[in-house]
């Protein structure tokens, strides 16, 4: 959708704003920053907490906060508003959040980039993009500056079973076959790249 969607969008976003930002850059690490996110993912998500397939104690409420609308034109308008912000580093939007080190970011863009095959662990970048800018047609969310805090809850949702909303359940068995401080340095990897 285009610029005048997300202008109806702007006007709907008033809640989310106090976790996510006006502009999608989220007032804290817990919440996501929403900016420049993919708009197909944006609003698989929100379609996905409306109809429980996908389960937040916050979020779940959230997305019933949202007025019902005919073809999902509300979710579209909101998604689209989002998608179109520009993302500010995860640190100027909501502080620094974790911290890692030199070693911890090289083995980081290590899984990133080239996965580890010995561990059955694939390249993110295959499906996440080699700058991690995600896929629009096929609704892979961009994780480039996404903060490091966020993106480790959701790495040991998928593991614990608590999120299962990726298709085919690809993020589960990634993320079971990673140990919590191979996710730590993703994630880490991931927030300042
Ligand atoms: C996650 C949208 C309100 C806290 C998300 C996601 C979206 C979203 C699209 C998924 C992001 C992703 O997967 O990368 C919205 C919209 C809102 C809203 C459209 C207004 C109707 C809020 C508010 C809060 C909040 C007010 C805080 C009180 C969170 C949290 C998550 C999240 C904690 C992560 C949930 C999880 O762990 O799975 N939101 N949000 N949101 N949002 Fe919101
Ligand atoms: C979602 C990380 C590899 C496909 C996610 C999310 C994270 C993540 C953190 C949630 C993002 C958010 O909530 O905003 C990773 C890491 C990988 C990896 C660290 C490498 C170790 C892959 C691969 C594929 C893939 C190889 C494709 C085969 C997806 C899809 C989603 C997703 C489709 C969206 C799920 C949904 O619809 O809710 N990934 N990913 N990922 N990932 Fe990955």
């Amino acid at each position: 959708l285009g610029a005048a969607a997300a202008k109806q969008g702007s006007a709907l976003i008033a809640v989310c704003a106090a976790c996510h930002g006006i502009t999608g850059n989220s007032a804290a690490a817990e919440y996501p920053n929403l900016a420049a996110q993919r708009y197909n993912y944006l609003l698989k998500q929100l379609e996905d907490f409306r109809d429980g397939a996908r389960k937040s104690t916050i979020m779940s409420g959230m997305a019933m906060t949202i007025p019902a609308s005919a073809n999902n034109q509300n979710l579209k308008e909101i998604a689209a508003y989002f998608s179109r912000q520009p993302l500010l580093p995860a640190e100027v939007a909501a502080g620094p959040g974790m911290r890692a080190d030199a070693t911890q970011l090289k083995e980081g863009q290590k899984i990133y980039t080239q996965g580890l095959a010995n561990d059955n662990i694939p390249a993110c970048a295959a499906c996440h993009g080699l700058g991690a800018d995600g896929n629009g047609p096929m609704a892979i969310p961009a994780l480039a500056l996404q903060h490091q805090v966020y993106l480790l809850t959701q790495l040991d949702q998928f593991a614990s079973g608590a999120r299962r909303n990726s298709p085919g359940q690809v993020m589960t068995s990634i993320a079971r076959a990673m140990t919590k401080p191979q996710m730590q340095a993703v994630a880490a990897y991931l927030q300042q790249l």
